[in-house]
């Protein structure tokens, strides 16, 4: 049995990078019955930037729905809110005893945001990888489905189980990264050379997993490519054409190649009425099905409950592994 272990912060939309990166796969290694999968819902993570209250409570639910209307099933998966279950914060701050602040300080994320909010930055901030390793390591977890932005963050959780392993035996075990072939980056819509980010104040860089139609559709049509006229997989020289070619495989379930091939002699404005069409079919039942359960709010916290339940038994039992291990005094 190989446990599987993520999350995803619930603050602003679940963008189209999100599911492509990430959640498209979780539910493709839950369909696998030699998985055990647990997913998570990072709340404790989003207030490492300010979020206002209603703001927060809105999008863990509508995020938790989300997550079911896209295939994630209750049955076969743990889904829990991370701040339902204690063990996250208490063991990232014994993990903080085994971590250096260099490591942190030299974080390609940490530097990022520390630079986008110069007026909030905080030592959640910086602390921000400790909590996620906490969040991996608690669940003896084997593999991390993630986009290619969070790597480095599971580099890092690596290093710090190998670290306590070396000084206490084999307290955790070491997970793997997971990134899928196709789409672990999907780029914006607006400025292909970087990521497509929930946090993109431009509204037509970014798809939510929650836009109409016709929004979809005008933002495609808007989106940046070349002043070239051949359809050509090369992210070098033609970033805006490769991320719909990316986009494109991954939604009819087609290699790069084989997309490639079947888009021969269309021209741009063709493509991109494809990616755009191809996107909304896509997402069109989980919509639907969004629309049902976000009005079903008792079953929604039935479901988180049961979750939390389930990840803070497997959670508890590491910890005390670990304080023991350190020689913290039985209780
Ligand atoms: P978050 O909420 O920023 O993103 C959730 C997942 O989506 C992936 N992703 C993308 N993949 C491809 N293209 C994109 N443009 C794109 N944008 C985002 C991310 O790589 C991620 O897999 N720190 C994490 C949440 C977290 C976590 C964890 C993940 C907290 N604890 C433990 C794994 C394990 C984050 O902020 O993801």
């Amino acid at each position: 049995m190989k446990t599987i272990y993520s999350a995803i912060q619930p603050s602003g939309i679940m963008t189209l990078g999100n599911y492509i990166g990430a959640v498209n796969n979780w539910r493709a290694m839950q369909s696998d019955a030699g998985n055990k999968c647990i997913f998570a819902l990072a709340d404790l993570h989003t207030i490492t930037v300010r979020q206002r209250p209603e703001d927060l409570l809105k999008n863990s639910w509508s995020f938790y729905a989300l997550l079911l209307a896209v295939g994630i099933d209750v049955s076969k998966s743990i889904v829990y809110m991370q701040s339902h279950v204690h063990q996250h914060s208490e063991l990232a701050w014994l993990l903080n005893c085994y971590t250096y602040v260099g490591e942190m300080n030299r974080m390609t994320q940490f530097k990022d945001k520390s630079a986008k909010h110069s007026d909030n930055i905080n030592m959640g901030l910086m602390d921000y990888p400790v909590l996620m390793a906490a969040d991996i390591l608690l669940y003896d977890t084997d593999l991390v489905p993630v986009g290619y932005d969070q790597l480095q963050h599971i580099e890092i959780t690596r290093d710090i189980a190998l670290r306590v392993n070396n000084i206490y035996g084999d307290v955790f075990k070491v997970p793997e990264g997971f990134i899928p072939k196709v789409g672990a980056k999907i780029m914006s819509l607006q400025d292909p050379e970087s990521k497509m980010s929930k946090s993109d104040p431009n509204p037509n860089a970014v798809i939510s997993c929650l836009d109409a139609p016709e929004v979809i559709m005008k933002k495609f049509k808007r989106a940046v490519t070349d002043s070239d006229t051949v359809i050509a997989y090369d992210p070098d020289n033609k970033a805006g054409i490769s991320n719909l070619l990316r986009i494109l495989a991954v939604t009819e379930g087609k290699s790069v190649e084989e997309t490639v091939k079947s888009c021969e002699g269309l021209r741009y404005g063709d493509l991109k009425v494809r990616v755009g069409e191809s996107v909304v079919e896509m997402l069109r039942p989980f919509q639907s099905e969004y629309a049902r359960l976000i009005n079903s709010m008792d079953y929604l916290a039935v479901c988180a409950k049961e979750g939390a339940l389930k990840a803070s038994d497997i959670a508890e039992k590491t910890l005390a592994r670990f304080k023991s291990a350190i020689g913290f005094a039985a209780k």
